[in-house]
């Protein structure tokens, strides 16, 4: 299990050992349903709260007594809407943002279950119910890329399923939203069904204008975490929307976004903050629900109005709020002590009634039992194969010849640039192009490719990735040969990122579990990611997030191009501007 977390030391009475009940004593607690701070003592049985009030009768002869009198107590916090597979998974990440005070996720399933399928999915949900803090889903209405199995693994009768486990706490992130504008009858029937099941409909609602919004909420879309400025995340409120804002190592947008509360002094109600998926080096470095606490007081939010957009916000907004997200009787006791509201990052952490961390340390590692059950070691391809050089080229007859490139302006956004190549042997040519590299999706299974033209990425002579929502492999270069040895490494691997020159290994970021994650603990992921910048600064990459730019580039949702299962595609007139190759039995 994890090798960072150390078993804490204790520094309150008792809290070493973990009784079945315990009671708090002393401390002033915040009350997120009325906005008070009351002294109050808080009696715990088993899971949940027992008692809150004056009296410090214990539930039980064996009780545990922690004395919390200089604390003050504040619900544990809630993530709405966070993705656990970004190189971490959701037991490192749990750990991690549990030790900071998160004690329940709300989580996408979009790579589990595009891995796993139904069945498997619900086992994993269940084995991640039963871990210190809670882990609930939303359920995506359709994949963010194309895939050959979509019709089949997201259909509404699967999503049905789905949605009927109470782990399963809304539909979302609905990103190919201009669907929903052309009256996609399949993703309407999902939306219908979703409020038929009374779950949540998470919205995605990125780039849309005030009349699209309309129509979105209209359609019954009915949060969204994607505005980028404080004017957006005005509008999706005036519309009926839910706004999670966010603050996340792609996009630091917080501090603007809260001018909707400084300067426009909206009701916060249904706002909530979230850390949408973000970096490892970031969850190292800031923190995770802590860290955007901090942001909001030190914008001036009210502290107890900050502290209620990450407890009884959002469950509220699950229709969770007499489970979670406030100190009151009957509530899981997921309780943190803080020094002062001033300081959101806890001192002691009870999650479920258990004591699960103590000055930032886990006093035991979650009781994982292994991801063998759910990423098998030979799962990540299902045939034996070799990539070969001329799966990377791009062949024409032609002495020259127009290619649609894809030029990077930031690390997710794209420009299409039809640029002139020279066409040496038959095949489109690099080598007086500086700064261009091929860029290639090849399957898993070594069926079909994609061949590309990236600029704006820098030099590198080979790379292979599988860390992509399209869950497939990402090779990048400006040597077919270096390209193809890349991707063979990350095949013996079983998923990873690797980068060849001179025929050696450069960098290598081991990910086995389903090729996105691995099973290290946050700090080991933040050192890989700091040496994936370093490496790919020296190459010229000219960003601050390359894991954004892999995660991305094959879907079919930001602007202008990207590389999928459909061939290099122009989004924004989702034309196919040059396409796959099916590689067949070779
Ligand atoms: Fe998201």
């Amino acid at each position: 299990m994890n090798s960072q977390n150390r078993r804490s030391k204790g520094r309150f009475a008792g809290s070493s050992r973990n009784k079945e009940n315990i009671l708090l004593k002393g401390g002033t607690i915040l009350n997120v349903y009325s906005g008070e701070l009351l002294k109050m003592n808080i009696a715990i049985k088993g899971e949940r709260i027992w008692y809150v009030g004056p009296s410090s009768d214990v539930v039980s002869r064996d009780t545990q007594v922690l004395d919390v009198g200089n604390k003050v107590l504040v619900p544990g916090y809630i993530d709405p809407h966070f993705h656990p597979w970004f190189t971490y998974n959701p037991i490192s990440f749990g750990e991690k943002a549990c030790c900071l005070g998160t004690t329940t996720i709300f989580c996408d399933n979009l790579i589990f279950y595009m891995l796993m399928g139904v069945r498997l999915f619900e086992d994993f949900m269940d084995a991640l119910s039963k871990m210190p803090i809670k882990f609930f889903w939303f359920c995506r209405a359709v994949p963010q890329t194309p895939m050959a199995t979509e019709d089949e693994l997201f259909s509404v009768k699967n999503l049905e399923r789905l949605l009927k486990n109470p782990l399963v706490q809304s539909l979302g992130e609905i990103t190919r939203w201009p669907e929903i504008l052309r009256d996609n009858q399949k993703i309407l029937e999902m939306i219908r069904l979703t409020k038929r099941l009374k779950k949540r409909v998470d919205g995605h609602t990125a780039g849309a204008k005030y009349e699209q919004l309309s129509i979105l909420s209209r359609a019954g879309v009915e949060s969204c975490h994607e505005s980028i400025s404080a004017k957006e995340a005005l509008e999706r409120l005036r519309l009926g929307f839910y706004v999670e804002l966010r603050e996340s190592s792609l996009r630091q947008d917080l501090s603007d976004l809260l001018r909707i509360v400084t300067e426009n002094r909206v009701s916060t109600d249904r706002i909530m903050l979230t850390t949408d998926a973000s970096s490892p080096l970031f969850y190292d470095e800031c923190g995770a629900t802590n860290h955007v606490l901090k942001i909001a007081m030190n914008e001036g939010i009210d502290p107890i109005t900050a502290y209620r957009m990450v407890t009884i916000n959002p469950a509220v907004y699950f229709g969770m709020d007499h489970e979670i997200g406030g100190i009151a009787p009957g509530r899981y006791a997921d309780i943190l002590a803080l020094k002062d509201l001033a300081h959101p990052t806890p001192e002691l952490v009870l999650s479920k009634g258990r004591i699960i961390a103590e000055n930032s340390n886990l006093i035991e590692s979650f009781p994982w039992k292994g991801w063998e059950a759910f990423f098998p070691s030979d799962s990540f391809s299902g045939r034996n194969w070799s990539a070969k050089d001329h799966h990377f080229h791009i062949a024409s007859r032609e002495k020259s010849r127009t290619f649609p490139t894809i030029r990077l302006i930031n690390p997710v956004i794209t420009r299409i640039e039809w640029v002139d190549f020279i066409i040496k042997d038959g095949l489109l040519n690099l080598d007086e192009k500086e700064g261009f590299c091929f860029l290639s999706l090849i399957n898993r299974d070594g069926k079909w490719v994609t061949n590309g033209v990236i600029q704006g990425f820098g030099n590198v002579e080979g790379l292979a990735c599988t860390f992509n929502t399209a869950a497939e492999i990402l090779a990048i270069g400006r040597k077919p040969e270096v390209m193809s040895a890349a991707v063979n490494r990350v095949l013996d691997m079983k998923g990873g990122i690797v980068a060849i020159e001179d025929g050696r290994v450069v960098y290598e970021f081991p990910l086995p579990l389903g090729g996105l994650m691995s099973d290290l603990p946050i700090k080991q992921l933040a050192r890989k990611d700091m040496e994936l910048r370093d490496f790919l600064s020296t190459r010229g990459y000219p960003y601050h997030d390359p894991l954004y730019t892999f995660i991305f580039l094959p879907n079919d949702f930001l602007p202008d191009a990207r590389i999928n299962y459909r061939g290099v595609v122009d989004i924004r007139n989702d034309e196919v501007l040059w396409p796959r190759r099916d590689l067949g039995e070779f």
